[in-house]
């Protein structure tokens, strides 16, 4: 019964005090971030865990962020992923292992050059410590161009995995459009070894299934339907929708925009549907509307944390049960963990 979890969630929490600090994904259900001690983007929220005295990080957010927190947390913490079928699409776009045949091969087609290879966030632990192995670093939406400057101070090509739509709209931000390869491991002629002995930055093939299904024609109607209407979209859409909106951000700087809204303007959201409806809710006097209509932009990634498992891993708590604990391997751990201290000093 859904309308019991609410006061068990709550009765678990406080038999669990401040041994428990719950975090909350923006894209979470209501349901979730109701319980969250702290919400936001995946940046915060890392910065968040590497804060947290708590024994038990329960994560409300998909497997790449709660490996992350496990990274980024003392040995003695323990992180706690409501469900274990929390795992982002795109971070399994790039394996580690396929990363390394490819890594031989770029490599291969530029000896001269020193390439830097930058994961996002939305990635699994050894691919991280892959790119501090290799020099590089880890990076988020809301600091992506600043990883790309590092990148760039320090090498002469990026390599950036797994979303070509960030990597995209990154190199656009810095003017370097012109200096894109893309690499598409499943297509043999996909790998295009000339061009990236040519250009400077190369693009895997990755993308979010959410994001990707977003398109100008979507701007236009808005625009036609909400007279006067701004749009901010994720950097993670394609680069001609970050192009036609007014801004672009991550999930904590879509909010900061609607936070610092006039009241009465208008505001298409092109992101995940549960931000733009909690957007709704924490901010009445600004119109909120989707980018898309109510019915395509939800991620099942996300959406596998519900109530009942959150009930589920706090009760078994309280009966001294820890479950779905996320572990990252101890070899994998300090590298990756390497590639984050990058992130978080960038
Ligand atoms: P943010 O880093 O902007 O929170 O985004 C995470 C994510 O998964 C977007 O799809
Ligand atoms: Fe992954 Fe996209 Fe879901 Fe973000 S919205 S967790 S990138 S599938």
């Amino acid at each position: 019964d859904g309308a019991q979890r609410g006061p068990r969630i709550e009765a678990a929490l406080s038999e669990l005090g401040d041994s428990v600090v719950v975090l909350g994904h923006n894209y979470q259900r209501r349901e979730i971030v109701e319980h969250a001690d702290f919400v936001g983007d995946s940046y915060g929220l890392s910065k968040r865990a590497a804060e947290a005295d708590a024994d038990y990080v329960i994560f409300g957010g998909v497997t790449f962020m709660a490996e992350s927190a496990d990274i980024i947390t003392d040995d003695e913490q323990t992180v706690i992923l409501p469900s274990m079928e929390a795992s982002c699409p795109m971070a399994g776009m790039a394996e580690a292992l396929q990363v390394d045949a490819a890594w031989a091969e770029i490599t291969g087609a530029a000896p001269d050059a020193e390439i830097i290879p930058i994961t996002y966030m939305n990635s699994y632990a050894d691919l991280k410590a892959f790119c501090a192995a290799q020099g590089g670093l880890v990076c988020t939406s809301s600091n992506a161009h600043r990883a790309f400057e590092w990148a760039l101070d320090r090498g002469d090509k990026i390599l950036f995995l797994p979303d070509k739509h960030l990597g995209e709209n990154t190199a656009h931000r810095l003017g370097m459009e012109a200096s894109i390869a893309e690499w598409d491991p499943w297509d043999p002629e996909g790998k295009d070894a000339a061009e990236v002995a040519k250009r400077d930055i190369v693009l895997w093939e990755g993308y979010c299934q959410v994001h990707e299904r977003f398109r100008e024609s979507h701007i236009e109607q808005v625009r036609e339907e909400y007279e006067g209407a701004s749009v901010i979209v994720h950097p993670e859409c394609r680069r001609e929708v970050v192009e036609a909106a007014d801004r672009a951000g991550s999930t904590a700087e879509i909010r900061e925009t609607i936070e610092e809204a006039e009241p009465g303007e208008t505001w298409a959201i092109g992101t995940e549907i549960h931000l733009t409806n909690h957007l709704r809710r924490w901010y009445p006097e600004v119109n909120v509307v989707p980018l898309c209509g109510d019915a395509c932009m939800d991620c099942n990634a996300m959406r596998q944390i519900d109530p009942n498992y959150l009930t589920w891993v706090l009760e078994e708590l309280v009966a001294g049960r820890e479950r779905n604990v996320i572990e990252v391997a101890p070899e994998e751990k300090e590298l990756a963990g390497v590639a984050l201290e990058r992130m978080l000093e960038v």
